[in-house]
């Protein structure tokens, strides 16, 4: 009797022991058992500045007035608080405590931007699990994240958070992120629920700037934006966040068709909506409800759950209800679904968290996965072989804002990674050279805007009398991130000059860049002697850039983002329709500076190649990979069923190496014209010099399916092309059919 006790115990504990009909049961009980009052309150997200601060909060607390808080300050706080909602407010229900855990919490992995370049969605799943671990045993229940905001335009400083400009790609990483975070089950003491934000639209902000307008007509939301939230969604992530902006005239916060259509009536959705910070409330800006009591009424009735800081719904919902504008229906929906994942997180059962008895931050395993995935994450832009470091190289001059700035290169929303903890480039390039190879460092720029350029002549002679010059260039990592919108993408302060000036040392230059965003560099792209990208790298960054630098590990990155040559050329992105008039690749090079003559009437710059700097999936390796052998099997395909394609791959240069074998295909002619190319697979494979392998990707005609005119996800008969390659720009290409 007794094991069968300590059995069920265990079981309680290590398993979400309640069925699904169980938590439905425990909610309608719990429903039946509330106030309105007390309804509503679940739907109040307080953080701890709120109602004038700590005492007004426990009374409202108390009252059963709070359903979240977000940033609740440490641990003894979040337990102290939790306290008085479970043993002091009348039906004990326990709050859920949300953060914006985006990559990492203690360990800082790369800029989620960064972890796309991996195109690892494992690795990316093991970083929010260790985000989630760590964040958990701090009290987290749930983070608001991931953020997977469709990003064609790298003006907008929230890029940096998303996982770029492909729709395959960005649901792919969704899914993991949500079951890295989500964990097997969301009661595990290390599960923290997930948050998929901002639904929906947000990267759409025209002209790049943070929180403007969008206009997506809906064939392009169904079609780009919104996969990644039905990705999220069908990996079981329990809330999604409704975005701040006007989309299509209506803000996403009080947009009954994003919400009450697609969301719940198309999707099933059954967890919870928060709204963004106060985006219930700025409905009133956008010109959408004239006061709060609108604002309240258009949010809840289209169906956002919990309000984010703003009071709106705690100060007119009851008095909407009476008015007869929201039914009381719609509050038992909105709280019954804020319950039902506070019972599926455990809450109720372990609504504390207890200090773990050895420290579960920063633990080796969390470092080592970290600098897996900033290695995983750097992308090498160009290489006339100077990289990796000879072993002729004895002195190395480094100079440059990010060659050692903790801070900055953990990125932007590191609310929780410390500086002490963050390996920098100068101090892990000076550990794993000692003895091998002198560093002589010069502060030469303080920050990455600084244009003093007093220091430049000193840098010169230290170039002077080294091998090789390392500069270490970018953003520091407030110039990304929310409201951190850029309308000129050059490195900013004196970094094109120091460069320029560099470059006349007579030594060969390495450029490694840290930024949250693409940025254009044009002198650098010409004249620099190789180029990582490495962008914000997080905790790790420091020995994951080294090791490549130095050849212990093969540069594996690939481009989730087009890079433009300019910010005219902004939105650029690879699957990009092909319009009447495309250019042709012989209108390349065309001297800038002869506008008289456009050299064609075609869709082209006078004044800049209309193809982008670096291509979308672009990375080089030291390594050579060759692609061959493509085959289809069948090669006529019939709709509704499945094909295969294989090809090979051949490392035929000197290094192991782990290339990013990428699939797209292009319907040529449908009743809605398609994209030039669209990513329908792709596989991380490491080979050894002289390893071939085989590849074999399964795809159903589904994978070729579009939305039409009627707004319907079709297959339509025709004739498609099929690419193979390491970047969207890849050559090696077929033709198909389906037919009926
Ligand atoms: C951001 C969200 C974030 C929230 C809470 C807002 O300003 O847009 O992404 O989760 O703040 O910090």
């Amino acid at each position: 009797m007794k094991s069968t006790i300590v059995l069920s115990l265990l079981l309680f504990v290590s398993f979400n022991i309640y069925s699904q009909d169980d938590v439905e049961k425990r909610v309608t009980d719990l429903l039946s058992k509330m106030t309105l009052k007390e309804k509503i309150g679940q739907m109040a997200q307080y953080h701890l500045w709120s109602k004038g601060g700590e005492d007004n909060i426990k009374d409202d607390i108390k009252k059963g007035l709070v359903g979240s808080l977000l940033n609740a300050g440490d641990l003894k706080t979040k337990n102290d608080l939790q306290k008085i909602a479970v043993e002091e407010s009348r039906l004990g229900i326990p709050l859920i405590y949300g953060r914006d855990v985006i990559h990492g919490y203690r360990t800082m992995f790369p800029i989620p931007l960064g972890q796309a370049a991996s195109w690892n969605p494992a690795l990316v799943q093991e970083a929010a699990r260790i985000a989630a671990v760590e964040a958990s045993s701090e009290g987290i229940k749930w983070t608001f994240a991931p953020m997977i905001d469709n990003a064609r335009d790298p003006r907008w400083g929230r890029i940096a958070e998303s996982c770029g400009e492909d729709v395959y790609l960005a649901s792919k990483l969704a899914a993991s992120m949500v079951k890295g975070f989500q964990g097997e089950n969301l009661s595990d003491a290390e599960s923290i629920a997930a948050c998929a934000k901002h639904y929906v639209g947000y990267g759409a902000a025209e002209g790049g700037r943070d929180y403007n307008t969008t206009y997506i007509p809906e064939q392009l939301l169904r079609e780009i934006y919104l996969p990644p939230f039905k990705s999220a969604v069908d990996a079981g992530v329990a809330t999604l966040m409704s975005a701040f902006n006007d989309i299509n005239g209506i803000p996403a916060s009080g947009n009954d068709f994003t919400l009450n259509k697609v969301l719940r009536g198309e999707w099933n959705f059954d967890g919870f909506v928060v709204s963004d910070w106060s985006s219930v409330t700025e409905m009133i800006t956008h010109g959408y409800a004239k006061d709060e009591y609108e604002a309240a009424m258009k949010s809840a009735n289209a169906g956002v759950d919990m309000e984010m800081v703003s009071l709106s719904y705690a100060d007119n919902l009851e008095k909407l209800i009476q008015d007869g504008l929201v039914s009381e229906e719609v509050v038992n929906t909105a709280a019954g679904n804020i319950l039902r994942i506070k019972f599926r997180c455990g809450l109720f059962e372990n609504p504390y968290t207890k200090e773990p008895k050895v420290s579960k931050l920063l633990t080796e395993n969390h470092l080592a996965a970290a600098k897996q995935l900033a290695e995983q994450s750097i992308v090498m832009l160009k290489n006339n072989t100077v990289l990796p470091l000879s072993k002729k190289v004895k002195t190395i001059a480094v100079f440059g804002p990010l060659a050692d700035s903790p801070e900055d290169q953990m990125g932007t929303w590191s609310p929780d990674g410390k500086k002490e903890n963050t390996q920098t480039p100068l101090t892990s390039l000076k550990k794993s050279l000692e003895g091998i190879a002198e560093i002589k460092y010069l502060d030469v720029l303080e920050n990455s805007r600084t244009i003093d350029k007093s220091k430049f002549e000193d840098a010169v002679k230290l170039a002077e009398l080294s091998d090789v010059i390392l500069l270490f260039l970018g953003e520091e990592a407030i110039l990304s991130g929310e409201a951190h919108s850029r309308a000129f993408l050059n490195l900013p302060g004196a970094q094109d000059d120091l460069f320029e000036t560099l470059s006349h040392a007579g030594k060969p230059i390495v450029v490694v860049i840290m930024a949250g965003r693409p940025l254009t560099f044009p002198n650098i792209s010409e004249r620099a002697d190789a180029i990582l990208y490495a962008w914000h790298p997080g905790t790790m960054g420091g020995p994951a850039i080294a090791d490549i630098l130095v050849g212990l590990t093969s540069p594996s990155g690939k481009l989730p983002v087009t890079f433009p040559r300019t910010v005219g050329q902004i939105p650029i992105y690879y699957s990009h329709k092909n319009t009447g008039r495309p250019p042709s690749e012989n209108m390349l090079g065309i001297p800038i500076g002869t506008p008289l003559d456009p050299k064609g009437f075609v869709s082209n710059y006078l004044d800049v190649d209309f193809t982008p700097a670096y291509p979308f999936g672009y990375g080089l390796s030291y390594t050579k990979f060759e692609y061959s052998n493509l085959q289809m099997f069948p090669n006529e395909v019939k709709n509704k069923s499945s094909f295969s394609v294989s090809f090979d791959l051949n490392n035929i240069g000197d290094y192991e190496a782990t290339e990013v074998v990428q699939l797209y295909v292009r319907d040529l002619y449908a009743s809605v014209t398609r994209p030039v190319k669209e990513l329908k697979r792709f596989e991380r494979v490491t080979l050894k010099p002289g390893d071939k392998k085989t590849i074999l990707f399964q795809l159903s005609t589904d994978d070729l399916s579009f939305i039409n005119n009627e707004m319907l996800r079709v297959t339509e008969p025709g004739e498609f092309k099929l690419w193979v390659g390491g970047d969207s720009d890849c050559g090696l290409g077929t033709s198909f059919f389906i037919t009926e």
